[in-house]
């Protein structure tokens, strides 16, 4: 998108404290992804940020998972939107990836955030709801952080793919550093920007291309790619002025 005639550009002034490469659902290569496991491998292999992905349980806690349904990432059955905490907590999140992770449950946020605060690690929290959850999830993600954010770190970058997910936030927590996902980047991306105070954004490495890229960054905004394990293209997109990278391991 370009600004109309006789119009300036929107500036952007994102922070310079996100690292180049963050661990995409904790180290999600080396261990079950969105575990505390995941965050320790990301700690231990060097990583200062991870991404993970926060949906509401059937009654209205935020939990760490990506998929709306139960059966690839545990052993349970059915939509993490019906299920309520007590019973999330029974499944196992580890043994789908390696026997000796059995054991391994779904975290609560507050259980994550104080993993990150043992382990000194810095996060982009993604607002994941299921569908027809929207709004209650992003407030209440906002929330929770807001509360109960380590002080010691940076702050998080709160990111969504979903726009209801992060008005929402946005109206229940202002002050937090907003990021809006895309799979594409879409014309109006400054204007959806501005409306969150964002400096930057997310999008899929696969979809972006170079003149979308120098489109993005000549106005300050900067730009953080997912998914990237392939060294080739890592050093491609930061090469065009992409600023970090999501990776599930150092890319090779
Ligand atoms: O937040 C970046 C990336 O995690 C978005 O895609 O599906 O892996 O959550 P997904
Ligand atoms: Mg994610």
């Amino acid at each position: 998108m370009s600004a109309p005639a006789g119009e300036a550009a929107p500036r952007f002034r994102p922070r310079t404290d996100v690292p180049r490469l963050i661990a995409h659902r904790g180290l999600s290569a080396a261990a079950p992804e969105n575990t505390i496991a995941a965050f320790e491998a990301a700690e231990a292999a060097g990583f200062a940020w991870v991404e993970f992905d926060v949906m509401l349980s059937g009654d209205g806690v935020p939990v760490v998972i990506h998929d709306e349904t139960l059966g690839r990432t545990t052993d349970g059955r059915g939509k993490v939107a019906e299920t309520p905490l007590a019973t999330l907590k029974t499944l196992d999140a580890g043994r789908w990836f390696a026997p000796q992770l059995a054991g391994q449950r779904i975290p609560t946020l507050e259980e994550a955030l104080a993993a990150l605060d043992r382990l000194g690690l810095g996060a982009n929290v993604e607002i994941k709801p299921a569908r027809g959850h929207e709004a209650e999830t992003g407030a209440a993600t906002a929330r929770l952080l807001a509360e109960r954010w380590p002080a010691r770190l940076a702050p998080p970058v709160v990111s969504s793919f979903s726009p209801t997910a992060l008005k929402a936030a946005h109206a229940a927590h202002p002050a937090h550093d907003y990021a809006p996902l895309f799979e594409r980047i879409p014309k109006d991306w400054a204007a959806r920007m501005q409306a969150l105070s964002a400096q930057a954004l997310h999008c899929s490495a696969k979809r972006l291309s170079e003149a979308q890229a120098r489109e993005v960054t000549a106005t300050g905004a900067a730009i953080r790619c997912y998914t990237v394990n392939d060294r080739a293209m890592a050093e491609r997109l930061f090469g065009w002025g992409v600023e970090s990278l999501f990776a599930d391991d150092r890319p090779t």
